[in-house]
């Protein structure tokens, strides 16, 4: 539009030059109040670019960190805690119920740390008198709640007869496995691959199931055998409860009593909402509540980049269809090769090996010898207030975790220590005959040695930047 007046004639132009004069001022006024409304509609579009059109609210995204297809996610809904999950948290905090008299529950699995351990240790210390080392550390036993059963998926058809592990092992054997891409669709890679499950290798199926393993386990809460769990809850301060819950009958039948008191630990977790608050700045991100920063937007890309850092492809991101909020791991065991942590006293002994799925804390797929090496992909919510990462300790910050990921392949002597003879022992705590187990197929290790990483320090920054907005309760 041409705004320039003409130079105004003389005298008889004079009515002319009036009205032009107006004409410009309401052209002006126009062009003041289109412009006001453009930048109205561009304030409103940085704060919901959710209603630009496709292509605009992606741009507007990027400048400002809000996310441009915000959804509302379905959290586990919350009602106040049954008196079942009332006894099951006095017994998670009861020291009483180990055999030192010091450690519960909590004392491995804090609060304060989503339920991991409480410090940097790469593995706790139990027994009677506190000085037996376990081989592992604690997870986190929060997110727990849409675990699995242990399986070897996908999943049998309902009128199939199941068929053992062993069988479906083998079937797996014989199938290629699909590469994790980061962004590719769950039916792209339902191939047929060890899944759910709880422990670091799978060997539990429920939380019930579980609860009595730390009770019972030597190096944890030690007691002897189930009939020393009964003795000490019958002395609980808390004991009064069982039989307001089940009746007086539950003080002389044991066997009642111990299942009701694991079942208690389990509804517990089940329950309590701080065991899967869905709270982060990235689930509020996700429901267009929250904005990252540059660094944890950049972080947030390579993530899902599946030519880049590819972490999505096991630790998923993205809700569900349903609106199911992700729980940053695909709940399937994979064998990273992560180097043996020299400090554990189990590997002062060269031959002792933590193998995972094929054990030798599991037992019942020692012979599947393909699962030699594979762990459980942990969930990464909270992962950033952890001290230790790994089955076994081996790292304690994420910087660690991240140099692993990228070196590995491109500069393993940057990653394992040299054996003897000088050479560098790549997968030193897995035994040789076990080595081919380890992913090559899945970026970021599909790498070659000497191949330049894929992550610059900046993407290793920023990638650490985006795992902290996976902390519950981040603003
Ligand atoms: C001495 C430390 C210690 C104590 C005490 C302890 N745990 Fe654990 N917990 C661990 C370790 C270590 C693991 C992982 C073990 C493995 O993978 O073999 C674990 C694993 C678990 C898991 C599985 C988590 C997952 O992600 O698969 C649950 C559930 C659990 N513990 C609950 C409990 C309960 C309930 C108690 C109290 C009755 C308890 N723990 C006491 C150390 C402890
Ligand atoms: C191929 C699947 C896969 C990919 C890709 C992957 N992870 Fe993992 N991640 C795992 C498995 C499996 C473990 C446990 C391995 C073990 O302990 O032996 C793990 C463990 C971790 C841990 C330790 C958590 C804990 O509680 O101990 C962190 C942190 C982590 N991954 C971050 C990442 C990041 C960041 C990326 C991207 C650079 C990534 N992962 C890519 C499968 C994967």
């Amino acid at each position: 539009m041409n705004l320039q007046r003409k130079p105004s004639l003389p005298a008889s132009a004079n009515q002319d030059g009036r009205s032009s004069r107006r004409a410009s001022h309401s052209a002006r006024r126009i062009i003041v109040a289109a412009l006001a409304l453009l930048a109205l509609a561009l304030g409103y579009l940085t704060l919901h670019p959710e209603h630009a059109p496709a292509a605009l609210a992606d741009r507007i995204a990027d400048l400002t960190g809000a996310n441009a297809h915000p959804i509302k996610l379905m959290r586990p809904a919350q009602a106040p805690l049954s008196g079942l999950a009332l006894l099951g948290r006095e017994m998670f905090n009861d020291p009483s119920l180990s055999a030192s008299g010091k450690q519960s529950c909590a004392s491995c699995h804090s609060a304060d740390h989503s339920y991991g351990p409480p410090d940097g240790r790469s593995v706790r210390l139990g027994g009677p008198n506190l000085i037996s080392e376990g081989l592992r550390p604690p997870p986190s036993l929060a997110y727990l709640y849409r675990q699995l059963p242990f399986g070897i998926g996908p999943e049998s058809a309902e009128n199939d007869t199941p068929a053992s592990l062993s069988q479906l092992a083998a079937q797996g054997a014989a199938t290629l496995r699909a590469a994790k891409t980061a962004g590719a669709s769950a039916a792209a890679a339902a191939a047929i691959v060890p899944q759910g499950g709880l422990f670091w290798d799978g060997r539990e199926d429920t939380l019930m199931a579980q609860a009595s393993g730390p009770m019972l386990n030597p190096a944890e809460m030690a007691n002897k055998d189930q009939a020393e769990i009964v003795g000490k809850l019958l002395h609980a301060r808390y004991r009064d409860r069982f039989g307001a819950l089940f009746g007086p009958a539950i003080y002389g039948n044991p066997d009642m009593l111990f299942a009701e008191a694991m079942s208690a630990l389990s509804r517990f977790q089940i329950e309590d909402v701080s065991f899967h608050r869905f709270d982060s700045k990235y689930d509020r991100w996700l429901e267009g509540k929250a904005r990252l920063s540059p660094a944890e937007l950049r972080g947030l890309k390579l993530f899902n980049d599946p030519a880049k850092a590819n972490c999505a492809g096991c630790h998923l991101s993205a809700p569900g269809a349903d609106g199911l909020p992700p729980l940053f791991t695909d709940t399937e065991y994979e064998a990273l090769g992560v180097p043996r942590d020299q400090h554990l006293a189990a590997n002062r002994d060269p031959n002792f090996h933590d193998m995972g799925l094929c054990g030798p804390l599991r037992t019942d797929l020692a012979r599947q010898t393909q699962y030699c090496g594979m762990f459980l992909t942990p969930t990464l919510r909270n992962s950033a207030r952890r001290g230790v990462y790994f089955h076994n300790g081996v790292y304690h910050t994420l910087r660690e975790v991240l140099d692993f990921y990228n070196l590995r392949n491109v500069a393993p002597g940057r990653i394992y220590p040299r054996d003897a003879s000088g050479k560098i022992a790549i997968f030193n705590d897995l035994p040789a005959a076990y080595r081919k187990n380890v992913d090559f197929a899945d970026a970021p290790f599909d790498r070659k040695a000497g191949a330049p990483p894929p992550l610059s320090d900046r993407d290793i920054a920023d990638i650490i930047a985006f795992i902290h907005t996976l902390d519950d309760g981040t603003r």
